[in-house]
């Protein structure tokens, strides 16, 4: 059974069909492009899959569970997270903070209020293990040595890898990026691309990344879905989309 399963997937905004009968599915383990220009619809995907908007048609399921049109909070507890086009973090908090709250009520990360507020033996221990979990996570980004800064005090490249690993310390079943290379320049963009492959390999975390250029995602993604007008121009094994004249029509070419 695929982990993610999407069939006949489509939105109306008004009369624009922003995504148009969108069918993909996704094994455990995988790394999966969504590739396609701006405008093409990846985003409003993502926002289908997390619940922000509920589709017009079609069907959604995460492990064999249906999760259409669930509510975002519900489907992230069902087990997918996500990283955002434009950043979201906590600004103003420190490094190990922004990650550290992917960890709440995570097993293992889980104390009372009573715990807190009388400072039980209890909450130091969750507070350590909530700690050095972080810390983890901020080590396979090579953020650990920038751990106690304040995350707008990043530089940008930087303040992009933190927003993935706090989505991975919620130890998502699926995690989705939104074209996490964005404003980055070359050398970041080998290094993050690198990184998103080692999450799979080391963590054997399933990944769906949107990418407008391709050539950066089909060095790394086994399997791609090539979107236009919100529909699918060629998906399938990345090499044979590479090779698919209208693919290379459309993008090589440009
Ligand atoms: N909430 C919305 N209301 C109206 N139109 C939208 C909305 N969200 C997205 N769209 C439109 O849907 C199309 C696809 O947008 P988007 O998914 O953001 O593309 P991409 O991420 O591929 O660049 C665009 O034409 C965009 O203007
Ligand atoms: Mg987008």
């Amino acid at each position: 059974m695929a982990l993610l399963e999407v069939n006949d997937l489509s939105i109306s905004f008004g009369g624009l069909r922003a995504v148009d009968d969108l069918s993909f599915s996704i094994e455990k383990g995988e790394l999966y492009g969504l590739i396609g220009p701006n405008g093409a619809g990846k985003t409003t995907v993502f926002n289908l899959l997390t619940g922000v908007y509920k589709p017009t048609e079609g069907i959604i399921r995460l492990d064999g569970e249906d999760i259409t049109g669930k509510k975002t909070v519900d489907i992230n507890k069902a087990g997918i997270a996500r990283t955002f086009q434009n950043i979201r973090l906590f600004k103003e908090l420190p490094v190990i903070d922004n990650v550290a709250v992917g960890l709440q009520n995570i097993e293992g990360c889980m104390y009372s209020t009573l715990d807190s507020i009388l400072h039980t033996p209890k909450y130091h221990k969750v507070e350590k293990e909530i700690r050095d979990r972080s810390m983890e996570l901020l080590k396979v980004f090579s953020l650990d040595g920038e751990w106690d800064i304040m995350a707008s005090n990043l530089p940008y490249g930087k303040q992009r890898k933190l927003e993935i690993a706090r989505a991975m310390a919620t130890s998502p079943k699926l995690l989705l990026l939104d074209e996490p290379a964005a404003g980055m320049n070359p050398n970041e963009t080998a290094e993050l691309m690198d990184t998103i492959s080692l999450i799979r390999d080391k963590f054997g975390m399933t990944i769906l990344l949107i990418e407008h250029d391709m050539k950066l995602v089909s060095g790394i993604c086994e399997k791609l879905t090539v979107l236009n007008f919100g529909r699918v121009l060629k998906q399938g094994v990345t090499k044979a989309v590479l090779e698919d004249p209208e693919v290379i029509k459309a993008y090589i070419g440009e």
